[in-house]
């Protein structure tokens, strides 16, 4: 469920009409629906509520300040992977022990700010990684409180490319050399295990695929208390997925029906590590039309977004829905493939799209955009990044200014000899 809806023939996010702030912000411009990202934690939370449980919020997925503020102040805790979330995660006013840190190559920098503002839990994903940890956790006087993020091997079946739990992907430690790595852990005087920590992949559609994984999870969580290693929490990363095109997933609801009475046989805290579910249709990309194109082969409508704002069609072959932000009852249906600006033949936002023929300076809204849309693109081509803006009811706030020129060359210096 979304706030972005047709109002007499015009799109408005909540209460908001979406060319009303086009006018004021110019496009290309993200725009979030406060009131869907609210519902959204909310309907995690509820569906959990039967088990104790800590919802992390995947800042990967969106890492704009005002989504995180809002997050936060509903109790959503982060998944990080760098410490650029971890600076952007406190800033928003998450609690550090609310904090978990994902990826295969954290720093030594890293590492050590993490240590310093005390997060929950380090999800280590190799033998050397834990071995550092407990080298710097030794050298700062403190204690790296860890889970072991093992790789499952199961296939989630969605795309190759966000597809995590399998051996072939460089993600976690193996499930069956995990016992050993956790004795390791245990025999560290730095460490102390904490939790257990999984992530199968993304724009996940079905409950079986987590219900799988679980289950190896809950009888490795056995066998490791049956070897002396106890564990509080179980995180079962992120992944649940959204309708883009024509898909069905999982309700949290569903989700958490499956795979409760599991968790509530291992007695730990569940951890989950939503980005998507959460933020995903929680936000669109606005973008105008600029020009119409027939090649004899194919018709090309060129927007003003291209595949630096939003890569996902480009980089995934990414299904997003487009639609007209006035819709015009008597325009010609075309099949267009929507493209931008980029000097790329793969900078496309839909392919053979059958939409309505939009005028030159006509608006067009790609749904489905709030979840790795801002946060993967680039400045490719020297495009600003674009604003992103924030409505609730009736207002909206600009959340991030688009950049400017100078903002292009920040930190860019001529060395003397070309002076
Ligand atoms: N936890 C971990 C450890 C992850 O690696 C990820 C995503 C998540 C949680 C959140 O997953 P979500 O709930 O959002 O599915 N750029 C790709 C998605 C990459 C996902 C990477 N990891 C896309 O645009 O589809």
């Amino acid at each position: 469920m979304h706030d972005f809806h047709y109002k007499n023939g015009e799109l408005y996010c909540e209460g908001v009409p979406v060319r009303s702030v086009a006018q004021r912000v110019g496009t290309p411009f993200y725009l979030y629906s406060s009131t869907t990202l609210t519902n959204h934690v909310r309907s995690f939370a509820g569906a959990f509520q039967e088990v104790p449980h800590l919802i992390c919020f995947a800042l990967k997925s969106n890492s704009n300040g005002a989504v995180l503020r809002l997050l936060s102040r509903e109790g959503a805790g982060a998944d990080i992977v760098s410490g650029g979330e971890l600076f952007r995660a406190l800033r928003a006013g998450i609690d550090p022990r609310k904090i978990v840190y994902a990826g295969v190559g954290k720093r030594r920098d890293e590492i050590e700010y993490a240590l310093k503002v005390g997060i929950l839990m380090f999800n280590v994903e190799s033998t050397e990684e834990l071995l550092a940890l407990d080298r710097a956790a030794k050298e700062m006087h403190a204690v790296a409180r860890i889970a072991l993020r093992v790789n499952p091997n199961i296939d989630p079946k969605t795309h190759a490319y966000i597809s995590t739990g399998l051996k072939e992907n460089k993600f976690g430690i193996p499930i069956e050399h995990a016992l050993e790595c956790y004795q390791t852990a245990k025999s560290l005087t730095h460490v102390e295990v904490t939790g257990i920590h999984q992530h199968i992949g993304s724009q996940i559609t079905e409950v079986q695929p987590f219900v799988d994984a679980l289950e190896k999870l809950v009888g490795f969580v056995q066998e490791l208390k049956a070897a002396g290693v106890g564990i509080k929490y179980i995180n079962i990363g992120g992944g649940l997925g959204i309708t883009y095109k024509d898909e069905t997933p999982p309700h949290p609801r569903d989700l958490a029906k499956a795979i409760q009475p599991m968790l509530k046989s291992a007695g730990c805290t569940l951890v989950l590590e939503p980005g998507r579910a959460i933020v995903g249709n929680a936000g669109i990309l606005v973008t105008n039309a600029l020009y119409h194109k027939d090649s004899g082969e194919k018709k090309f409508l060129i927007v003003d977004a291209g595949m630096n704002d939003l890569i996902r069609p480009s980089l995934y072959e990414a299904y997003h829905d487009i639609r007209p932000v006035l819709e015009d009852p008597s325009a010609e249906k075309m099949v267009f493939d929507v493209v931008g600006p980029i000097c790329e033949s793969g900078d496309f936002l839909a392919k053979d799209r059958e939409m309505q023929d939009v005028k030159q300076g006509g608006l067009i809204a790609v749904m489905g955009a709030g979840a790795y849309g801002f946060s993967m693109s680039s400045n490719y081509n020297s495009r600003p990044r674009v604003a992103e803006v924030m409505a609730r009811g009736n207002e909206y706030f600009i959340v991030r200014e688009r950049e400017t020129y100078n903002d292009l060359i920040k930190g860019e210096k001529i060395p003397r000899w070309l002076e």
